[in-house]
């Protein structure tokens, strides 16, 4: 422990090495992460639909450390090259982080919500992180390792945040995420997924302001007063489970919600008048 602290003080490089494959990457929290993931001294593939802003973060990373590659995570033929590609490019492949999603607007009401927007949510934020999982194993499995870490949400383990069709395929992450590191453990391939409470960006911004004129912005964002969650910070609780130093957690929901999902401020034994 102690090794470790003095590593991170003098600002070691976690990542050194590594190949990612990271999908959502061509803006807001993916884009984090990629950037992050590369000043830890990993390779990363940027795996998109939003193809020129996906080139812009890759050209501004340098082309000697990470590579766009258009990529519809409900396509299969599309993760299989993304994930061919971080081969051919960079060697091998030691991390893939399901991020893409998307999210439907909220409805009051079950009887409102249409089937095609809950497929579609389903289709990019179930499906998609499972061709992903399934692909990056098809690697990892005859390389004996591997990190796989899915992008959950608050909306993974607690119900009435988002709408049915967010909440449901999120619920079905942690599922995955559960029964691939059941599986893929014997292989030496470690499956996580990280939890983050809102953050604006453009999935999220609607549902904020939607919040802030209901007046529920403050005493929901968390019971964690004084600090607000980053883009940062969810990169950083990647990064821990990418790297060498959670070499022995696998099938954890790592939560980075200030304890929202842990506590019921309903019941108000703690709160203050
Ligand atoms: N922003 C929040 O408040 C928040 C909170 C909790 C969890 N999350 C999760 O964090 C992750 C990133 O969210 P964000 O807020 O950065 O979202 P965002 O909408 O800002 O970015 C998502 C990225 O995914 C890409 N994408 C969308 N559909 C795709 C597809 N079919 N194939 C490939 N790429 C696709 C988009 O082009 C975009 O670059 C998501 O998994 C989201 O559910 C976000």
């Amino acid at each position: 422990m102690a090794t470790n602290n003095i590593l991170l003080l003098a600002g070691a490089r976690r990542l050194e090495g590594k190949v990612a494959v990271i999908t959502g990457a061509a803006t807001a929290i993916g884009e984090c992460i990629a950037r992050t993931f590369c000043k830890h001294g990993a390779k990363v593939v940027i795996a998109d639909i939003q193809d020129e802003l996906g080139q812009s973060v890759a050209n501004d990373l340098g082309h000697d450390v990470a590579k766009f590659i258009h990529c519809d995570v409900t396509v299969e033929s599309d993760v299989e090259k993304a994930v061919n590609t971080a081969i051919s490019i960079f060697g091998k492949l030691d991390i893939m982080v399901n991020n893409a999603a998307v999210a439907d607007p909220r409805k009051s009401n079950i009887t409102d919500n249409h089937l095609a927007d809950f497929e579609r949510v389903v289709k990019v934020d179930l499906i998609g992180p499972f061709l992903c999982t399934k692909h990056a194993a098809r690697v990892m499995i005859p390389a004996r390792q591997g990190s796989i870490i899915t992008i959950g949400s608050v909306s993974s383990s607690t119900g009435g945040v988002a709408s049915h069709a967010y909440t449901s395929a999120k619920h079905g992450t942690i599922g995955l995420v559960k029964n691939a590191a059941a599986e893929l453990g014997q292989y030496g391939i470690r499956v996580n997924c990280v939890s983050p409470y809102f953050i604006e960006t453009p999935l999220s911004v609607t549902l904020i302001k939607q919040m802030e004129e209901e007046g529920r912005s403050g005493g929901v964002y968390s019971n964690l007063k004084g600090v607000k969650l980053k883009q940062e910070d969810v990169a950083d609780a990647v990064v821990y489970l990418a790297s060498d130093e959670s070499k022995y957690i696998s099938g954890h929901n790592l939560a980075v919600d200030g304890g929202f999902t842990t506590i019921n401020p309903a019941f108000g034994l703690f709160s203050r008048y």
